[in-house]
C-alpha cells in the first residue's frame, strides 16, 4: 500500500546493515521493553480497539449529522492536528456534504476565535472538546466561551445533545466537568500519547461527524500494521524510512521537509511534524522537520533547496491518483500560447512538475530526495499512513536512543505563560 525508495538519496551506508538493530528494536517494540513502553497501545490499536466504543462513535455521528451544519472540534496538538490532516486530506479543501468542520482550541488568537463566533452565527453547531487532560490552556478557554454561547442559545438541556467530550476514561477537569453535565463522553486511552492517538476516538468521532468512513480508515491502518510485522528489513518499509533518516542526519542532514505536490496534504506535513519533532527533539538530538507543498513552494523554498546550504534532505509524499482530475483546454486563439498542453490531464502536469523538480533538486543541487508512495488519499490509505509512520517514528527515535512517546520540553515555556497569567 505504501511504497519506499532510497534510490535518490545518495546514502553512503546500506540500508540493510542497520539489520540487528532494527531487529533488536521489533523485539522491544512487541514486548514493550523499549523506552517508554508505557505508551506503546497504538501498535495493537489497530486490532484490539474497542469495538463497542466504535459502533457508539457511528451512532452519535449518524444521530448529530442529520441535525448540524458545523461541527466545532476544540483540541491542540495530539487532540487536533490528526484530525484536521485526515479530514483536508480525504475530503479535499473545499467539501460540500453539508457539514462544515472548524478547528478551535488551537491557538490564543482573539481574531480567530472571534471570526469563528461571528462565522457560525445563525447555523446549527456541535461541539466535540478533545483534551486527555482538560486543562489544555488554549482549548479549555475556548470550550468555555463556546459552551457559555452555546448554553445561551440551546439551553442546557440541549447542550446534552450537542456538547460531546472525547477525553481520559476516569480522570481529569475535562472528564468531571463532562460527567456533570452529561455529556456523551468518549475514551482516550491510557497507553496512546497525544500523538499517536488520531486512529482512537480523538481523530475518529469528528472524522466520522465528517462524514468520513472511519471503518474504511481503521482497515487500512490494519492490513498496512499486518504488512509492518516484521523485523525484516528487506520488508519493512517503515523501518527502511527510520534507517535512511539515521543514515542521512549521519551524512549532516539536519532537517528533513516533507515535501507534497497536493494542497489537500499540507495539514498531514503539519502532523507528521508534531510526530516526529515531538518524539525525536530531545537530548540535544533529532532531525529538524519541516514541510513544503510544491509546486507553490518552488516559487518561494525552491531556491534555497536547489542552492541555500545544504543542510536537508527532501522527502517526497507522493501520491499514485489524485482525487479529482481534469483535462486542460484547447483555446483556438492561444493569446496566452498555453495550446502545448490542451488535451493533458491536470493531474499529468502536476506529475511532470514532480519528476523535472526531482531531477534539478537531486541531479544540479545534490539534495538527497526519499520518496514515500501513497495509492490515493482515501481514508483507507491515510488509515496505512498512521501505521507507517508510527513505526517508522518510534523506530527513528530508538535508534537515537531517544524515548519516542515523551515530551519533557514542552513543560518549560507553559511555566512561564502560567507565570504572567497569574495561574497559582
Ligand atoms: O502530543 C501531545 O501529547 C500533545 O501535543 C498534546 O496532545 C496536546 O498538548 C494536547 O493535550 P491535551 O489532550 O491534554 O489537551
Amino acid at each position: 500500500m505504501i511504497k519506499f525508495d532510497a534510490s535518490h538519496a545518495f546514502l553512503q551506508e546500506d540500508i540493510l546493515s542497520y539489520q540487528p538493530q532494527i531487529h533488536a528494536i521489533h523485539q522491544s517494540l512487541k514486548e514493550h521493553t523499549c523506552k517508554g513502553n508505557d505508551f506503546i497501545g497504538w501498535l495493537n490499536w489497530p486490532f484490539n480497539y474497542d469495538k463497542e466504543e466504535f459502533a457508539r462513535m457511528l451512532k452519535t455521528a449518524e444521530r448529530v449529522r442529520s441535525k448540524c451544519e458545523v461541527l466545532l472540534v476544540c483540541g491542540i496538538g495530539g487532540s487536533y492536528l490528526g484530525a484536521r490532516a485526515a479530514y483536508e486530506m480525504i475530503k479535499g479543501m473545499y467539501p460540500d456534504d453539508g457539514m462544515e468542520v472548524i478547528f478551535i482550541g488551537n491557538t490564543f488568537s482573539s481574531t480567530y476565535f472571534k471570526q469563528v463566533m461571528h462565522h457560525i452565527e445563525g447555523r446549527s453547531v456541535i461541539l466535540n472538546v478533545i483534551s486527555k487532560s482538560g486543562t489544555t490552556t488554549e482549548t479549555a478557554m475556548a470550550f468555555r466561551m463556546i459552551r457559555q454561547w452555546m448554553e445561551e442559545r440551546y439551553g442546557k438541556e440541549e447542550c446534552r445533545e450537542r456538547i460531546i467530550a472525547t477525553t481520559d476514561k476516569a480522570r481529569g477537569t475535562l472528564k468531571e466537568l463532562a460527567d456533570k453535565e452529561g455529556y456523551e463522553t468518549f475514551v482516550i486511552p491510557d497507553d496512546i500519547g497525544g500523538r499517536y492517538s488520531v486512529i482512537t476516538p480523538v481523530g475518529l468521532l469528528p472524522l466520522a461527524i465528517a462524514g468520513v468512513d472511519i471503518q474504511a480508515l481503521m482497515d487500512g491502518c490494519r492490513k498496512m500494521a499486518e504488512l509492518l510485522d516484521t523485523a525484516d528489513l528487506t520488508q519493512n518499509p517503515a523501518y527502511q524510512y527510520a534507517v535512511a533518516r539515521r543514515i542521512l542526519q549521519n551524512q549532516g542532514k539536519d532537517a528533513e521537509m516533507l515535501v507534497s505536490y497536493e494542497t489537500q496534504m499540507a495539514m498531514v506535513a503539519e502532523w507528521w511534524k508534531q510526530l516526529f519533532g515531538e518524539s525525536e527533539g530531545k537530548e540535544g538530538k533529532g532531525i529538524l522537520p519541516c514541510s513544503a507543498n510544491f509546486s507553490t513552494d518552488l516559487h518561494s523554498l525552491g531556491q534555497f533547496v536547489q542552492e541555500g546550504k545544504k543542510v536537508l534532505y527532501e522527502t517526497l509524499l507522493l501520491t499514485e491518483k489524485p482525487m479529482l482530475d481534469g483535462i486542460f483546454p484547447e483555446d483556438a486563439e492561444d493569446l496566452d500560447h498555453m495550446n502545448y498542453l490542451a488535451g493533458k490531464s491536470l493531474d499529468w502536469v502536476n506529475k511532470m512538475a514532480c519528476q523535472g523538480t526531482l531531477e534539478a533538486h537531486e541531479e544540479t543541487g545534490h539534495v538527497p530526495n526519499l520518496i514515500i508512495t501513497i495509492p490515493d488519499m482515501s481514508a483507507a490509505t491515510f488509515g496505512a499512513m498512521c501505521a507507517f509512520f508510527f513505526q517508522a517514528c518510534a523506530a527513528s527515535c530508538l535508534l537515537l536512543d531517544i524515548n519516542p512517546f515523551n515530551q519533557p520540553g514542552v513543560e518549560v515555556y507553559k511555566k512561564n505563560m502560567f507565570r504572567l497569567l497569574g495561574k497559582k
